[in-house]
């Protein structure tokens, strides 16, 4: 689907970039005027995400995290976060709703 707006941020897995991904996912969706419900939906899975490619994409090492935001018609948002880690061993235990429960 063609994107109305769209920004591509790039990175290093440094955990105190985590909040800036946050923020500056937030910040673009602004312009969707979404809810605060919304607002701290994003925020969650953004921080899962990129936290995710810090912790266990590069668990020794500083990598590259790309994070792709994208405005698409009928006000729909799309966050992609990507990195070139040491990939997924078990794709089943990453799904969400599927992995430890604690
Ligand atoms: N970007 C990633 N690179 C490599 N492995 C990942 C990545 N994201 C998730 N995983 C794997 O999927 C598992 C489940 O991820 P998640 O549901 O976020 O739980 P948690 O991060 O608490 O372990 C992780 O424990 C890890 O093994
Ligand atoms: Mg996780």
């Amino acid at each position: 689907m063609k994107a109305i707006n769209s920004i591509k941020l790039e990175f290093p897995s440094k955990s105190s970039n985590e909040s800036f991904a946050r923020a500056a996912a937030a910040a673009f969706a602004a312009q969707l005027d979404p809810t605060m419900e919304e607002l701290g939906d994003l925020r969650t899975a953004v921080s899962e995400a990129v936290t995710n490619a810090i912790v266990h994409a590069y668990p020794d090492s500083i990598g590259v995290i790309c994070m792709k935001l994208r405005i698409l018609e009928g006000g729909v948002f799309e966050v992609s976060v990507r990195d070139w880690g040491r990939g997924i061993d078990d794709l089943e235990k990453a799904r969400p709703g599927r992995g430890r429960r604690s």
